[in-house]
């Protein structure tokens, strides 16, 4: 009888303590309320319909898991970087000191990109990069803390320097913004296409986001070299694209780029832009069904057709989903959290990727070519292209 009363009030006891460990953590979620994300993207400039597309990638992945990500309401926060890398610090600081987010999602120019990762660094503060290829991010710069979602710089540049070359093209001519995408997408493209016994006579460049293309496409039309690689994104890949036709280039100098030339621009580009060849890691024609109802899904929420920043930003939205739900929701779990975001298979509409050590997607590279309103997938010009992550010391 004794030990009968004895284990019926332990059991009591149990049961208590285990009812305040769980009304606990019940009260500690509740407490918590909904993880922070601050995006930190452009929504005025030549790269403001980028930002739009990857906050509206996001949002869709969140909305498709019922607002919850790790049993979490996410609460969003919102600065316009104006792609203005003088103003990165002040910029980031607002989500960081102000609104004192858990998350950055962002950007889409890797100069302020740059300068948003040095504060992700110093704060460890948890940063998804859903555009910005700056190679340092996932090189010198890198850290736990910080994963990328898109691309890095050297992948599309090498990806098409491979092709150019397998296309027998000898001369090249390269030309671009004078910033760190444009010259590091140019760097990745002769690195491959010199290796493969190519020459790049020439680059050309003029500073971001000037668009004052004239002088350069008179120069290329004296140099004739064999193919010209471009690398320009947003408002000024349109009127580029245009220029190029419009000085009557475009019949006699074969123009590539990486995919940012053609990307979420086909519309306004044109007939200037039909059958240019490129490659990135999307085509919108992927005939999977992961791709096909992302497309269905994003074109019923938005009335707009998905591109590469939307497919970026729902991937944004999938690897924080990945460590969220690997912690529960609970943020404090730092190490688990990060770890999950770094191992986890991203199914993508892309095709599945993961991320390397460095924490930059190792994907295939697409050959794309401009057909009315999409980049038709033609080939796979690299399988599983890791960046070299140069510098990175984990
Ligand atoms: C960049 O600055 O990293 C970038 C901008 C637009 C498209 C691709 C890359």
């Amino acid at each position: 009888m004794h030990l009968i009363k004895l284990s019926a009030a332990a059991a009591l006891a149990t049961t208590l303590a285990l009812s305040m460990a769980m009304s606990g953590e019940a009260h500690a979620q509740a407490a918590a309320g909904p993880v922070k994300v601050g995006f930190m993207l452009p929504y005025t400039g030549t790269y403001a319909s980028l930002g739009n597309m990857i906050e509206a990638g996001f949002k869709l992945y969140v909305q498709e898991q019922g607002g919850k990500l790790g049993g979490r309401e996410i609460q969003y926060f919102k600065v316009d970087d104006e792609s203005e890398p003088s103003k990165a610090t002040d910029n980031v600081n607002k989500l960081i000191k102000r609104d004192q987010v858990d998350v950055l999602v962002g950007t889409v120019h890797s100069g302020v990109a740059l300068g948003m990762a040095k504060a992700a660094k110093e704060s460890n503060t948890l940063m998804i990069v859903p555009n910005a290829g700056a190679d340092a991010i996932t090189g010198p710069l890198c850290s736990p803390n910080i994963v990328r979602s898109s691309f890095s710089n050297w992948q599309p540049g090498y990806s098409t320097g491979v092709v150019v070359a397998q296309k027998g093209h000898k001369r090249a001519m390269t030309i671009t913004w004078n910033y760190a995408a444009g010259s590091e997408t140019v760097k990745g493209f002769t690195e491959a296409f010199e290796k493969a016994g190519g020459k790049v006579v020439k680059d050309l460049n003029l500073p971001f986001p000037n668009v004052e293309f004239q002088a350069l496409l008179t120069e290329i039309a004296a140099q004739k070299p064999d193919a010209v690689f471009a690398f320009f994104a947003g408002g000024g890949a349109v009127k580029f694209v245009k220029d190029y036709a419009a000085a009557g280039l475009n019949k006699t100098i074969p123009l590539y780029g990486s995919g940012f030339l053609t990307d979420g621009t086909l519309e306004a580009q044109g007939a200037a832009a039909q059958g240019l060849q490129t490659t990135l890691h999307y085509a919108d024609n992927l005939d999977t069904p992961r791709n096909n109802a992302f497309r269905k899904s994003f074109a019923l929420a938005y009335k707009a057709n998905a591109d590469v920043y939307a497919v970026q930003g729902y991937d944004a939205a999938q690897i924080l989903a990945a460590g969220l739900t690997a912690v529960k929701g609970d943020l404090t779990k730092r190490e688990a959290l990060t770890t999950a975001m770094h191992k986890t298979t991203v199914d993508s509409p892309r095709g599945k990727f993961t991320l390397s050590a460095a924490g930059n997607p190792v994907q295939d590279m697409y050959l794309r070519e401009a057909k009315g309103p999409n980049n038709e997938f033609k080939s796979i010009a690299v399988k599983a292209l890791a960046d070299p992550a140069r510098g990175c010391k984990l």
